[in-house]
């Protein structure tokens, strides 16, 4: 993947608004001699403790010595792998700036491991930090800037049977909307105490008709959720249109437990004023084949699929979320520019089917990308034995919605731009970076 990158960067790194960030050396500011109080536990609260508190999803809480101390050595595992703190992106490839970057800096990482590895001591008792609050869940964070929510959608209940395995649960429900209206804010929640122990993701794709051309695969993936997240604010001036007849798909997981528990999923949305139009519309876009034959695995091999999407005008993308199941093993997403100049918009070499994160590019460093541009999917799948949550490696695997089929698509949120506003974009993140106010 190096390689590729580095042919593509220079100026295309510039003209797509790439902040370079080389692998950080590792600074001195790794402490010779960790200590729980002292060093790891702030950062457990501010990286694990939204999902490894009581009542939360995880399945142990990691907020005091006596909670921890057991689960040290699992923690160096789980933290060098990078698989916890979820957050499975290639940190050596593509943009490296988000806005719900959840994972560790390298010297956290290397905090955590040197501490485990000296003996998980728990050091002053005095230097502990006050313990971190957190909100019960049930209030709507977004009404403190725009009010009680104009609208809420709500999943069909289900009920998860203690012992049951995890389930993906996917009702459509509709929009009571009899106008189109244009979306700001949309939060998202379980709609109870319970459900939150056991409500993994929620995503929901928006159903309805879509007049024009642009649109190649339908309005799109209307919000994703994920334990640790409120919602989505939309840029100023930025929205969602909302379609009079349109419907709400949901994708919910729901993980396992030891006791019966019924639960929905609540989405509250917030319109911008009658009348008043934002200039951008964010689309979330399904950029990968579809259908029969769109995947297409042999047993006992890693297959790569690619597919191609192309820019029919300028745009700015804002978000990167790759969608595969089981045999899913790692997800690029590349740029090919009129130029004929490839670059890696980002990697995801970790895939886990547990996890369904959406990396959400800052403002800064989302990649700004000319009409013509033809954007490159690869989805990797492994469907050999070392894969660990292959269900059959021996078994012929195509596209299909259970999760022993596959999907290797991935879900991009896209502005689109006029020719006029991407200059214009180009020159302003090109005027930030020389001036060095970035
Ligand atoms: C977004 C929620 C989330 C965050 C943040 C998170 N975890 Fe987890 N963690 C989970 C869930 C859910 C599981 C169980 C499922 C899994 O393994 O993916 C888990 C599993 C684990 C396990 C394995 C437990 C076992 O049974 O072996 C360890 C160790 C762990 N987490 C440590 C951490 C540490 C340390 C951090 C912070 C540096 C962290 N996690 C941050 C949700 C989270």
């Amino acid at each position: 993947m190096r390689t590729m990158l580095s042919r593509g960067l220079g100026a295309a790194a510039l003209a797509l608004g790439f902040v370079w960030l080389t692998p950080a050396a590792l600074s001195a500011e790794v402490p010779q001699n960790p200590t729980f109080t002292k060093h790891v536990a702030p950062i457990f609260q501010a990286k694990c403790e939204a999902c490894h508190r009581p009542g939360s999803i995880a399945p142990m809480s990691l907020r005091t010595f006596d909670e921890v101390r057991p689960w040290a050595r699992a923690i160096r595992e789980r933290v060098q792998a990078r698989q916890m703190p979820p957050w499975h992106i290639d940190k050596t490839v593509g943009i490296q700036e988000f806005k719900n970057d959840r994972s560790l800096s390298d010297e956290e990482l290397a905090t955590i491991v040197r501490w485990v590895d000296s003996g998980a001591p728990q050091g002053n008792p005095a230097d502990m930090p006050s313990s971190k609050t957190w909100p019960d869940g049930q209030g709507w964070s977004y009404a403190k800037v725009y009010g009680e929510p104009d609208m809420i959608v709500r999943s069909t209940p289900w009920t998860q049977k203690a012992g049951a395995n995890d389930t993906w649960w996917k009702p459509v429900v509709s929009v009571d909307l009899t106008e189109l209206r244009w979306v700001r804010a949309i939060e998202v929640r379980p709609g109870t105490v319970k459900g939150r122990k056991i409500t993994h993701h929620a995503n929901s794709d928006l159903l309805q008709d879509e007049p024009g051309e642009l649109i190649q695969a339908g309005p799109g993936r209307f919000m994703e959720w994920a334990v640790g997240k409120e919602g989505e604010i939309m840029r100023p001036n930025a929205g969602k249109l909302l379609l009079p007849g349109a419907r709400i798909a949901w994708d919910i997981h729901y993980s396992a437990t030891n006791e019966d528990v019924t639960d929905h999923v609540e989405m509250a949305i917030w319109f911008y004023a009658k009348g008043q139009e934002p200039k951008y519309r964010q689309h979330l876009l399904r950029m990968g084949n579809t259908g029969d034959g769109a995947i297409d695995i042999p047993p006992n091999t890693i297959k790569t699929t690619e597919s191609f999407y192309p820019l029919r005008q300028a745009a700015r993308l804002e978000s990167f979320q790759p969608h595969m199941h089981l045999r899913g093993k790692a997800m690029s997403l590349e740029a090919i520019l009129p130029s004929g100049q490839t670059v890696i918009i980002s990697h995801v070499d970790n895939f886990t089917f547990n996890w369904h994160n959406a990396y959400v590019y800052a403002d800064h460093a989302a990649p700004l990308l000319p009409k013509g541009t033809m954007l490159k999917v690869t989805a990797w799948h492994d469907n050999t034995v070392a894969n660990k949550n292959n269900p059959d490696p021996n078994v012929w695997v195509g596209y299909g919605d259970r999760t022993v089929d596959e999907m290797g698509h991935a879900w991009v949120n896209v502005t689109y731009l006029s020719d006029e506003e991407y200059l214009a974009e180009v020159e302003s993140r090109r005027t930030q970076l020389t001036r060095g106010t970035r």
